[in-house]
């Protein structure tokens, strides 16, 4: 295994550790899980990145999933630069806003309208608040280890970096401002029907995401999640899906279309942005028209519609729509992908959970500890793998079978390295 040279990250993370808490502005990024320094990427083209030091990784986390296209699309980085030299925000509707706006609607047949906001967190915060606002109900249901952003009342059994940490939930959280999440099981929908029963009348909404990717990459059968629509609406309640990782990850378009489900309010972010910070949720106009200023429910930003972010998104959706067959593509590299890693653990009898859908991926084994080994000599090898096994990993249009080769090769001598000890 190549020894690389990590002077500059090292310097550089001791100093973050300074100013920064953690040395972060998000816990998952200090590799806590997988321990060692984290690596810090100073540029990134196509699949592949790079980091201080100059060492060079085949890119699996992909900004979380945000950046589909891979790293510096020209096209989107033409686009971007000459919106720069406009004027970066003068919060006020334009032109650019309203284009990504039709594009997702077009694109998602149930969507009317949407509001924009500046993350996945907001969207999700916007789209709980409308269906409170709607139904004159307080209450929601959420599913354990699903994640929604870090809103207070949704940390309730969270998935992604609270899993990663293994924190129940947050600190910071007074009981008020949960005991309105109910928590249910996935799986169970004679446990949800139950919840609807004893809390008659009360539930505004239940929120899911279509493919769990904050807990692993988990996939439900599709007549479960149309039963599960079809409970909801039977309850009066909403169903908002939440697809700030799956809209436009699976399909040029929401999952919950993949799975003949129509959910009433889509919550987007991370590939809508194209790279840069986004959030919008969406839904059929007479719901949405209930946000203000149509509306009584309020929800406001300064920042919402940056005419930056909307050109990176709708250039962004621009490529993905005319090259759609890329997804199919992904797709098959993934499960190559995935197959190859399966044969390399099985063939050394080493226990592995590996799970995708799409382009999204997810491995687990038999301890955190052997996980961290292999994490660490993948590193070594030029292959950056999310640090967590509770986060997902991420195929772009960029990656190639050649990646995928080098990546299976990669894991062979680090599933031989950690088995040694
Ligand atoms: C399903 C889901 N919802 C919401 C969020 C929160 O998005 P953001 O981190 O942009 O606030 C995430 C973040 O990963 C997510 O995966």
């Amino acid at each position: 295994v190549a020894r690389r040279i990590t002077i500059n990250n090292r310097r550089l993370f001791s100093e973050a550790k300074h100013y920064l808490a953690g040395g972060v502005s998000s816990p998952v990024r200090s590799f806590g899980y997988v321990g060692g320094d984290p690596v810090l990427i100073r540029s990134g083209k196509g699949a592949m990145v790079c980091d201080y030091d100059d060492n060079k990784y085949i890119d699996y986390v992909l900004s979380w999933g945000a950046s589909i296209l891979g790293h510096a699309d020209p096209q989107v980085a033409r686009d971007v630069s000459a919106a720069i030299t406009r004027g970066t925000h003068f919060g006020t509707t334009n032109d650019i806003e309203v284009d990504l706006a039709r594009t997702i609607s077009e694109a998602c047949g149930f969507v009317d309208k949407i509001r924009f906001v500046n993350s996945g967190t907001e969207a999700v915060m916007g789209a709980v608040r409308l269906a409170r606002g709607y139904t004159g109900r307080d209450k929601i249901i959420k599913f354990e280890n699903s994640y929604h952003g870090h809103a207070d009342y949704l940390l309730a059994k969270s998935g992604s970096g609270l899993a990663t940490l293994q924190i129940p939930a947050s600190a910071g959280v007074p009981q008020e401002f949960i005991n309105a999440t109910i928590v249910a099981r996935h799986g169970d929908l004679g446990a949800v029907e139950n919840i609807f029963n004893k809390e008659k009348g009360s539930i505004a909404a239940v929120i899911i995401e279509p493919v769990g990717g904050n807990y692993g990459v988990t996939t439900h059968d599709k007549k479960y999640l149309q039963d599960l629509a079809a409970m909801t609406k039977k309850h009066d309640a909403l169903l908002i899906s939440d697809e700030v990782i799956t809209g436009f990850r699976l399909h040029y378009g929401a999952a919950a279309q993949l799975f003949g489900v129509v959910p009433d309010l889509v919550c987007l972010g991370k590939i809508v942005g194209g790279g840069l910070p986004v959030g919008a949720y969406g839904g059929s106009s007479r719901i949405m028209d209930r946000l203000a200023p149509l509306g009584d429910v309020y929800q406001a930003s300064t920042f919402s519609g940056n005419p930056i972010v909307m050109q990176s998104g709708l250039s962004t959706l621009k490529i993905l729509k005319r090259s759609s067959g890329e997804y199919e593509k992904a797709a098959k590299r993934t499960q190559d992908l995935t197959l190859g890693l399966y044969k390399e653990a099985s063939s050394r009898g080493l226990g592995v959970k590996l799970d995708y859908c799409g382009s999204m991926f997810s491995l687990r084994f038999k301890s955190r500890k052997f996980f961290a080994r292999v994490h660490r000599s993948m590193l070594e090898q030029g292959i950056y793998l999310s640090p967590s096994e509770f986060e997902a990993n991420f195929l772009s249009f960029s990656h190639t079978d050649e990646h995928v080769k080098k990546t299976i090769t990669a894991a062979s001598a680090a599933l031989e390295k950690a088995k040694g000890g």
